[in-house]
């Protein structure tokens, strides 16, 4: 196979984390309508199981810096897919009316989450060339967004049936794909050769790409190793403490410009937006769900060319402008247009966040940090993303009640500002350099 076609298939392959991520995270919501009566769930019990996925997740991301970093990214990898089946099968097959075995499964689906969104991201990133490295990690954040795409399908499809049980259990398919594929796959070179396997590291450079790139990837890889042992300790390094502070701030700044409350809420919010039915409202919410995946695209077919920069300054002024049109429409009390100016606004929104914030974060979490602690860097910052996620998600429905619905989408419009602000000043611009002259990189000692 040729290196472009190889590198592109074990993208997809790592991909798959992704696309498990956003089945798991987007299933629920529809799920929850059908194990609430077969659980008897109380108020209290239903936020315990929709929430003990996120509390797995933030856990999972923790111990997925130590593990990619010690055993490897393809693993870990492997190791994510198992506990993805283990958890799907788990949840579907979790007897009412004891919830133990659902919240352990759901927990466990929780755990694979967080080890492979900070690892499917890495490997990709370290896999790749560095002139199609931005397109094959954003291939990761489309198949996130396949993944909500298709939770949201299944759900549609098995509602009448009130299927939870399947709805849960068809991610047993693609958790089975990715234990196969990554067997099949080989272990990132960056990783090997950090490891003194440096033949084996070698060959994958060469199956990964052009012959004449091979000797400048490895001499940049080799020369980044003559750094100290990396250690947590590393991470807290004045060189490294810059990198630290911009994977933090963009990965939370992903979270609170508010694309979840969207993305887990969309029905509620079109529903306070005057559609009456449910069916119309989830119809939209799945139309939100395509432009999700079809926008994504644009990041794909652009960020290597344009860089990364500019597509987060276009991406974060659109969706600014937008969550202030849906405060707006929100103000605007019960006129005719506000639907309308609602539907418009969220597609927009959402839109935009695909081909910027969706996968730029991602990209720029796995680029910037040293090799020797890139596992333990990307999971201090991928831990953040699932906190912020999780406190986002929890407060919004409070938010509206609290602040009403105009205020709580000009926060969010407010936070877009802020993180222009940050891509403007932090953010260094990573298109087409090897991985090894992006770091900030731990001084020799
Ligand atoms: C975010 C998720 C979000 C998804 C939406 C990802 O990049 O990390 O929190 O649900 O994009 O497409």
């Amino acid at each position: 196979m040729k290196t472009g076609g190889f590198v592109i298939l074990v993208a997809l392959v790592g991909a798959l984390g992704g696309l498990l991520f956003g089945y798991d995270t987007g299933v629920i919501s529809g799920a929850i309508l059908y194990i609430q009566p077969a659980f008897s769930l109380t108020t209290g019990e239903k936020e315990f199981v929709i929430s003990i996925v996120l509390i797995g997740a933030m856990l999972g991301a923790f111990f997925a810096g130590g593990a990619s970093d010690q055993f490897g990214r393809r693993t870990t990898l492997i190791s994510a897919g198992i506990l993805f089946s283990i958890g799907a099968l788990g949840s579907a097959f979790a007897p009412p009316p004891s919830i133990t075995i659902l919240a352990i499964a759901r927990f466990v689906v929780g755990l694979a989450i967080g080890l492979s969104s900070v690892t499917a991201p890495l490997y990709i990133s370290e896999a790749a060339p560095a002139a199609t490295r931005g397109a094959l990690v954003s291939l990761y954040q489309w198949a996130i967004t396949i993944g909500i795409l298709g939770a949201q399908l299944v759900d549609y499809a098995l509602a009448s049936a009130k299927n939870w049980e399947l709805m849960l259990g068809l991610a047993i398919v693609p958790s089975l794909l990715l234990v196969i594929g990554m067997l099949a796959m080989p272990e990132s070179p960056r990783w090997l050769i950090a490891h003194g396997r440096r033949d084996d590291g070698v060959t994958v450079l060469r199956r990964t790409r052009p012959a004449n790139e091979v000797p400048g990837a490895l001499e940049d890889i080799e020369t980044s190793l003559h750094v100290q042992e990396g250690t947590w300790r590393d991470l807290f390094k004045p060189d490294v403490r810059k990198a630290l502070v911009i994977g933090i701030g963009l990965a939370v700044l992903q979270q609170i410009t508010g694309i979840n409350t969207v993305i887990y809420y969309g029905p509620q919010i079109f529903k306070l937006a005057g559609f009456s039915s449910d069916a119309v409202a989830l119809l939209a919410t799945i139309g939100v769900g395509a432009i999700n995946v079809l926008l994504t695209l644009v990041a794909i077919a652009f960020i290597d060319r344009l860089g990364r920069k500019p597509l987060l300054y276009a991406g974060v002024t659109g969706m600014m402008l937008s969550l202030f049109a849906l405060a707006w429409a929100f103000s605007s009390g019960g006129s005719g247009s506000r639907g309308t100016v609602t539907v418009a606004s969220l597609m927009v929104y959402v839109g935009c966040f695909a081909f910027s914030l969706g996968p730029i974060v991602w990209l720029l979490i796995s680029e910037i940090y040293p090799l020797r602690i890139r596992g333990r860097a990307m999971a201090i910052a991928t831990l953040s993303n699932w906190a912020a996620n999780f406190a986002v998600s929890l407060v919004f429905l409070s938010m509206i009640d609290a602040f009403g619905t105009t205020a709580t989408f000009a926060i969010y419009g407010v936070m877009c500002v802020v993180t222009l602000v940050f891509v403007r000043f932090m953010v260094p611009e990573t298109k087409a350099q090897e991985l090894e002259s992006i770091s900030f990189r731990p001084r020799t000692t």
